[in-house]
C-alpha cells in the first residue's frame, strides 16, 4: 500500500500549499516560498486568515464578490438547484432557469442587446465572442476580415485569442500569442497625456489611432474592436470624455464589431447591471460578462449579442455556430446569478453604489498629498493609487521596488488586502461597502503607504526629489 501523505503541521501548510498548486500568475522563481495568506473564511467585506484576523477584502475577491461574502440567499439558492436538478446539457436540453435568468438579464441590456450565449467564465466570453464574430462575417461571406483591434494595458483574459487581445507586457515575454490576428493600440490613458493636449485633443488623437488603424489593416480585414470601458487590471485606466462614443462611430463607420468587454465594470461595480450606456453613452453590438454575474459564488460568463447581428444569422441554412461549453448555462451558475440578481435588486445595490461610490473615490483622492502617490483614479467601487518617482516627474516607482507589494505586506498587517500591480495598489471592494468601513479602508492604505515610503527611504532605494 502507497504510504499516506502526512496532513502538513499548521506552520507548514502554507509552504505544502504553495508546492502543490502552480497559482496564475506565478513567479516560478518562488514557487513554495511565497507568503501568500491563508484565508479560512469570509463575511461582509471581510476576510478571515487562519489565526481568525480579520482583513478588509479591498480587492473583493477578483473584482467579483459583489454582494460581499457569506450571502445565505446565494447558497440556498444553490443548494436547491443541486438538490433539485444540477446539470442538463446545453447541447440539446433547455432549461427554464436559464431561459428565464437570460430574460431578466437582457433587461437591463442596451438597445437591442437581446441574446445570450453563456459560458463558463470570463476567458470563455472573450473567446467566443471573438470566435462569433469571425464566424458571423463568415456567414456574410467576407472571410478575410478577420483582424481585431485592441489596445496596451487591456486585459482580457486566459485563453490563446483573449490573452492575444491583452497588452500588459509583463505578460508577453514566454508566451506565444495570435500575432498575425490582434493588433494594439496605445491606452486611453490621461495620466500620461502630454501637458500641451487638452483633454478633448488627447481623447481626439486616440480616437484618431482607432481611425488610423483600421485604415491601415484595411476596413475589410477588420471585424473587431474589443474594449474595457475602463481598463480594469491594466491599472483602471478611465478613458477621456466622450472617447466610448466616439470610438463607437468610428467602428459603425467602419463595419467594425464594437465588443464592451464588461466582465469587471458591469453587475454593480459603476452603479448599473451594464455600464457601457448608462456611464459611458455607449452602445455596443457585444457586451461580456462574468465575475459579478455570480458575484463569485461559481463561475458563469455571458457574452450578450445585438439583434442587429443575430439577424443576419437566424435561419440561415446549414450553418451551425459550433461553439459551445459543458458548463454554458449550467442550472447552478444560473441559479447562482438569478439570486445575485435578487439580492442587487432587493437591497438597491445599484443605488448604494451610486451614493457611495463618489465618496469612496473623494476619500481615496486624499492621498494624493502623501510624496510617492501621483495619481488617485477611478470611478463607482474601482480604483488605483499610482505611486511614481516624482509628481513632476511621472515615471512610475516600478518594478525594482515592488512598491505595490510592500504597501500590500504593510497593509495586510494593519487589516486591508491590496491589489497590488507593481507601483499601483488597486481596489475595487464588495458593493455592500458602508461609507464607515471606507474610511477604515482609506486610512490603512494611508498608513500601509507611509510605511512603504520609510521602508524605501531607510534601504536608499528613494528620496524625495
Ligand atoms: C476585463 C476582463 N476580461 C476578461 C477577464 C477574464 O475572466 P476570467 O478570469 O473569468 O476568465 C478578466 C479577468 O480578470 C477581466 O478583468
Amino acid at each position: 500500500m502507497p504510504k499516506s501523505t502526512p496532513i502538513p503541521e499548521k506552520k507548514d501548510l502554507l509552504n505544502t500549499l504553495d508546492d502543490r498548486i502552480l497559482y496564475p500568475w506565478q513567479y516560478l522563481e518562488y514557487r513554495g516560498e511565497d507568503s501568500r495568506t491563508i484565508i479560512d473564511k469570509s463575511k461582509g467585506i471581510y476576510l478571515y486568515d487562519q489565526t481568525g484576523r480579520q482583513l478588509i477584502d479591498g480587492p473583493g475577491g477578483m473584482w467579483n464578490v459583489n454582494v460581499g461574502h457569506g450571502v445565505k440567499e446565494i447558497a440556498d439558492a444553490v443548494y436547491n438547484q443541486i438538490t433539485k436538478m444540477p446539470y442538463a446539457s446545453p447541447f440539446t436540453e433547455s432549461t427554464e432557469i436559464a431561459y428565464n435568468y437570460a430574460s431578466r438579464l437582457v433587461k437591463y441590456a442596451p438597445g437591442d442587446l437581446k441574446r445570450v450565449f453563456f459560458t463558463s467564465g470570463g476567458s470563455s466570453a472573450v473567446d467566443s465572442a471573438l470566435r462569433f464574430v469571425m464566424f458571423y462575417n463568415n456567414v456574410r461571406g467576407l472571410r478575410d476580415k478577420k483582424q481585431i483591434i485592441s489596445r496596451h494595458d487591456a486585459y482580457h483574459g486566459s485563453t490563446f485569442l483573449g490573452a492575444s487581445c491583452s497588452g500588459k507586457e509583463r505578460d508577453k515575454n514566454n508566451f506565444d500569442f495570435a500575432d498575425n490576428l490582434v493588433h494594439h493600440l496605445s491606452a486611453p490613458n490621461p495620466f500620461k497625456k502630454p501637458d500641451d493636449l487638452s483633454d478633448e485633443e488627447f481623447c481626439d488623437l486616440k480616437v484618431k489611432e482607432l481611425e488610423n488603424k483600421i485604415l491601415e489593416l484595411g476596413q475589410d480585414k477588420v471585424a473587431a474592436f474589443i474594449a474595457e470601458p475602463i481598463l480594469a487590471s491594466g491599472g483602471v485606466i478611465v478613458p477621456p470624455k466622450g472617447y466610448h462614443k466616439k470610438t463607437r462611430e468610428i467602428c459603425t463607420k467602419y463595419d467594425v464589431i464594437y465588443i464592451s468587454d464588461e466582465i469587471v465594470t458591469g453587475f454593480g461595480r459603476l452603479g448599473h447591471i451594464f455600464a457601457s450606456e448608462n456611464y459611458f453613452d455607449l452602445e455596443p453590438d457585444i457586451i461580456l460578462l462574468a465575475k459579478g454575474i455570480t458575484s463569485g459564488y461559481v463561475p458563469c460568463g455571458a457574452v450578450v449579442i445585438s439583434e442587429k447581428l443575430m439577424s443576419q444569422l437566424d435561419n440561415k441554412e446549414k450553418v451551425i455556430f459550433s461553439n459551445g461549453f459543458t458548463d454554458s448555462g449550467h442550472p447552478v451558475s444560473m441559479a447562482a446569478a438569478t439570486a445575485t440578481l435578487d439580492y442587487i435588486e432587493k437591497n438597491n445595490l445599484l443605488e448604494h453604489v451610486q451614493e457611495v461610490g463618489p465618496y469612496f473615490q473623494s476619500k481615496l483622492s486624499e492621498l494624493i498629498d502623501l510624496p510617492i502617490v501621483g495619481d488617485v483614479r477611478g470611478e463607482g467601487l474601482m480604483a488605483a493609487v499610482e505611486c511614481v518617482i516624482s509628481k513632476e516627474k511621472k515615471d512610475p516607482l516600478n518594478l525594482q521596488y515592488e512598491i505595490a507589494s510592500r504597501i500590500n505586506s504593510h497593509c495586510q498587517n494593519l487589516g486591508l488586502i491590496v491589489r497590488p500591480l507593481f507601483n499601483t495598489c488597486v481596489m475595487s471592494p464588495s458593493l455592500i461597502i458602508t461609507k464607515e468601513q471606507i474610511d477604515d479602508l482609506v486610512s490603512i492604505l494611508r498608513k500601509g503607504i507611509e510605511l512603504a515610503t520609510d521602508d524605501i527611504k531607510k534601504e536608499g532605494l528613494w528620496s524625495a526629489s
